[in-house]
């Protein structure tokens, strides 16, 4: 996994670098280090912890290089140490390298190196592929192309997925990448190029992206660039214009990005609705499923696939989509989709749901699902995504970078857009206009109900305090709240590392009820619907075995005193939009719970934002 950015151009590579690396931390925050090509040396910095600590560390010796490498780690092989941070360097000194994803022939082709003398200093794959480049290159001695063909033929070596830059210490105006599996954009600006991972990482000095496609090679000479494929065809470069999304974000008076973006949820689901609706008021119009109407309309079949939290939105669409829709929905955990020998039918939809567009797993299941010839569509939050680009059509989500490593603002437009995406086929089908159009209504109401509920945060925030000394906590909904409860759990323990689970709530009594105790809380989320009567009955369950209840309940449905011992309460809303509402209350109560521990909501220990690694 990890961030990667080069730098080559006229002016200091060290600020754009740093910088880079800043707005690529979310790809991974256990150590960074970067390295400039100093004419005879490179000049190498490496810290473990955030990218500040290296920043810090750079400060203090400032270079003066316009060539150089950069990384943030996600650690993969070997421990959070500094020997193991990159940038790598090859045994002999000549080659420097960052490197994305894994490389899983690594221990064959160590032996191979150790066999040859070469010794190494960390227990990373990534410096085994450098050192691999550098061996390469020492074979190519009078080779016209030594440099290119040495990474060409290293890659033809390895197995498994990477994004990489190299320099090589013999050209001092020259930087490679490479991509297979993992990510890579070049980016051209009016002094400098680029590559990174990803083009938020030269936000404001590239004006456009050239994407590599798996197995393309960049050669960075100068000003100029060129790119080929990995045997060594010239091949296409198109470039696109960089969005330049940097003021977007500034965290401003917000205490950490994760509060900023569960706040700023009423706007964002505005963007996510805007101009999506037909002229009659009774359907979604979503413009990227243009060309595909006649497939859509037949579909026998909808198979999603997704990770963490956009997998729990997928739940939430599976319950949507099949009530409003009538077609047979299968959520997939993405890792799994690709490995199962899942019959195929033809009119089968595979939509693949992912904030950053670019979680391996989830392009493996798409890749997939494309060589079986099925249609794939896919909804993401990030322009230009490989998920974007990768899929037969897809929707967009609108909703602004999602910094914070919890998903929160993401999740809200997911669920959003599976509810449109219902609506769509369910007017294709049997759903009539007069409830399509209290769909659109109720959808259009969202964003000032959302409002409503983040304006009770105080409340959530004493709740959590309450319950903040708990280690154990578990989370009950039925139907489309199952999800939710779901998502209510894995929030809280990414970023306040307690133990909590989410079930189906009459699932309680088949296991789950043996963990009842004064320290265990539940949290119940009641649906307001006739299946209310039977969650209550399930609260009244914990409560006969003194566990402490939080229920979670529309406005006008009765909850009995000895059923629960807090209720936070809901708007009274459509059905479609109530697993939106309900999941705010648990965003809130993780939140104000890590918070009240005293940890880094943003960056909560072990995670990434995006994982790019299978
Ligand atoms: C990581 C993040 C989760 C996220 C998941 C899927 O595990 O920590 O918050 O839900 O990836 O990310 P995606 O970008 O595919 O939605």
């Amino acid at each position: 996994m990890c961030g990667i950015i080069g730098y080559i151009g006229k002016g200091l590579a060290q600020e754009s670098l740093i910088d880079g690396l800043r707005r690529l931390e979310y790809r991974g925050y256990d150590s960074a280090g970067v390295a400039f090509h100093e004419g005879n040396e490179f000049c190498m910095s490496r810290e473990t912890g955030r990218v500040q600590n290296l920043a810090d560390s750079v400060q203090k010796n400032s270079s003066q290089s316009s060539l150089g490498i950069a990384h943030t780690r996600w650690a993969t092989h070997g421990a959070v140490t500094v020997p193991n941070t990159h940038p790598h360097v090859s045994h002999d000194g000549k080659f420097v390298m960052v490197h994305n994803g894994v490389i899983e022939n690594f221990g064959a082709l160590k032996h191979f190196l150790s066999g040859k003398g070469i010794e190494f200093n960390s227990e990373t794959d990534s410096e085994v592929l450098c050192n691999l480049i550098a061996y390469n290159y020492s074979e190519l001695l009078n080779e016209k192309d030594r440099l290119i063909d040495a990474v060409r033929i290293a890659l033809a070596q390895c197995r498994g997925a990477y994004g990489i830059a190299v320099l090589c210490l013999d050209y001092s105006e020259t930087m490679i990448g490479a991509r297979r599996g993992s990510p890579l954009v070049v980016g051209l600006g009016d002094d400098a190029n680029f590559i990174a991972s990803d083009a938020s990482a030269f936000v404001g000095r590239a004006k456009e992206a050239v994407f590599l496609n798996d197995g393309e090679l960049a050669i960075l000479k100068g000003t100029d660039f060129r790119i080929t494929t990995l045997e060594g065809q010239e091949a296409k470069a198109v470039a696109h214009p960089v969005d330049q999304i940097s003021e977007e974000v500034e965290i401003g008076d917000f205490d950490s990005f994760m509060e900023k973006e569960i706040y700023e949820q009423p706007t964002a689901l505005k963007n996510t609705l805007r101009g999506r609706f037909g002229d009659d008021g009774t359907t979604a119009k979503l413009g990227g499923l243009e060309g595909h109407e006649e497939e859509l309309r037949n579909l026998d079949r909808i198979i999603f696939v997704a990770c963490g939290t956009a997998r729990h939105a997928c739940m939430v669409g599976e319950y949507l989509i099949e009530r409003l829709a009538r077609v047979p929905v299968e959520v997939e955990h993405a890792s799994e989709f690709r490995y199962r020998n899942s019959p195929k039918a033809e009119k089968s939809l595979v939509i693949a749901v992912s904030q950053s567009g670019e979680t391996l797993d989830t392009l493996e299941a798409v890749r997939e699902a494309k060589t079986k010839g099925l249609l794939t569509l896919g909804i993401t939050n990030v322009v230009g995504s490989s998920l974007a680009r990768e899929t037969d059509g897809g929707v967009y989500q609108r909703v602004g970078p999602e910094i914070g490593v919890a998903s929160t603002k993401a999740f809200s437009s997911q669920v959003c857009l599976c509810a449109m995406l219902g609506l769509a086929l369910g007017r294709m089908r049997d759903l009539s206009p007069m409830d399509g159009q209290g769909i659109v209504e109720a959808l259009n109401d969202l964003p000032d109900l959302v409002s409503r509920v983040l304006q009770q945060g105080e409340q959530i925030r004493e709740l959590a305090l309450k319950y903040s000394k708990a280690e154990h906590l578990l989370f009950m909904g039925r139907q489309s709240l199952y999800p939710v409860a779901l998502e209510g759990a894995l929030k809280l323990k990414e970023i306040s590392y307690a133990h909590a689970e989410g079930y189906p709530a009459a699932e309680l009594k088949h296991g789950p009820i043996a963990l009842i105790n004064p320290e265990c809380p539940s949290i119940f989320i009641v649906e307001g619907s006739e299946l209310s009567a039977k969650t209550i009955a399930n609260m009244q369950e914990v409560k006969a075995r003194q566990g402490p209840v939080l229920a979670i309940a529309p406005e006008g449905v009765e909850i009995p005193k000895e059923a629960a011992d807090d209720v936070f309460r809901l708007p009274v809303a459509h059905e479609v939009v109530r697993p939106i509402l309900a999941n705010l209350p648990l965003q809130l109560f993780a939140y104000h719970f890590a918070r009240l521990r005293g940890l880094d909501v943003d960056k909560p220990r072990n995670l990434a934002k995006s994982v790019t690694v299978e």
